[in-house]
C-alpha cells in the first residue's frame, strides 16, 4: 500500500497564483534589482517557477534552515544548515519561502537577515497557513491561505518524500506497513 494523497491546489492553480505574484512583484520592483533568497529545500520550486516570470533584473542566493526534525510540528529552535554565499548588504532582498506556519523559521530569518544591512528586505510565501501561526510576522507576498493541513508536492515534503508533486496535496493516510 502506498500513502494516500488527495490535491489541494492543482498544478494550473498553482501557475495562475505564481504568474499573479510574480506581475505584482514585477510592478513593484520596477527600476530596481531584486535579490532571491530561496529558503532550501521546500522553497526550490517555487523560486525556480516565480523567477522565471519576473521581468526586473534578478539574482538568487540559497539558505537552509531546519526548525523541524524528521516529523510535522515545529520545535520552535531554528538552525542554520548553508548560509547564504553572498553578502546583501545594500540590496533589495526577498526571501522566497514555501510555507509559514507557526511563523518561527521566519521570525528567526528576518532578524539574521535583518542585521547584515539589506537596503531593504520583504517576505514572500506561496502558502500560509494562519491558524497555525505562534508568532506574529508581517508577510508582503502571500500566494494562498490554506487550512491547518499538512501538505506535499511543489517542493514540500513529508519525511523528505513527495517534493516533486506537481501539484500540492493532503496526505489522507499514511502506509503504516512500509
Ligand atoms: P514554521 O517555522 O513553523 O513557520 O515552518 C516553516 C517550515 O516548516 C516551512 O518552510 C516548511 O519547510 C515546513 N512546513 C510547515 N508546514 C508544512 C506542511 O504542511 N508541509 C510541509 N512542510 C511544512
Ligand atoms: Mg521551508
Amino acid at each position: 500500500m502506498a500513502d494516500k494523497i488527495s490535491v489541494m491546489i492543482t498544478e494550473e492553480q498553482i501557475d495562475e497564483k505564481v504568474r499573479e505574484l510574480a506581475a505584482q512583484i514585477s510592478n513593484d520592483y520596477e527600476g530596481k534589482n531584486l535579490h532571491l533568497l530561496c529558503v532550501l529545500k521546500g522553497s526550490m520550486f517555487f523560486t525556480c517557477e516565480l523567477a522565471k516570470r519576473l521581468t526586473v533584473p534578478v539574482t538568487i542566493d540559497t539558505m537552509s534552515v531546519s526548525s523541524y526534525g524528521a516529523g510535522t510540528e515545529s520545535s520552535g529552535r531554528v538552525r542554520i544548515i548553508k548560509d547564504l554565499d553572498e553578502s546583501i548588504e545594500d540590496r533589495d532582498v526577498m526571501i522566497v519561502e514555501d510555507i509559514i506556519d507557526s511563523g518561527f523559521t521566519l521570525t528567526y530569518l528576518l532578524g539574521l537577515l535583518g542585521s547584515r544591512n539589506p537596503r531593504s528586505l520583504k517576505l514572500c510565501t506561496l502558502l500560509s497557513k494562519p491558524e497555525r501561526r505562534q508568532v506574529e510576522i508581517d508577510v508582503d507576498y502571500i500566494g494562498m491561505e490554506i487550512p491547518d493541513k499538512f501538505v506535499v508536492g511543489f517542493g514540500l515534503d513529508y519525511a523528505q518524500k513527495y517534493r516533486n508533486l506537481p501539484y500540492i496535496g493532503v496526505i489522507e493516510e499514511l502506509d503504516t506497513e512500509a
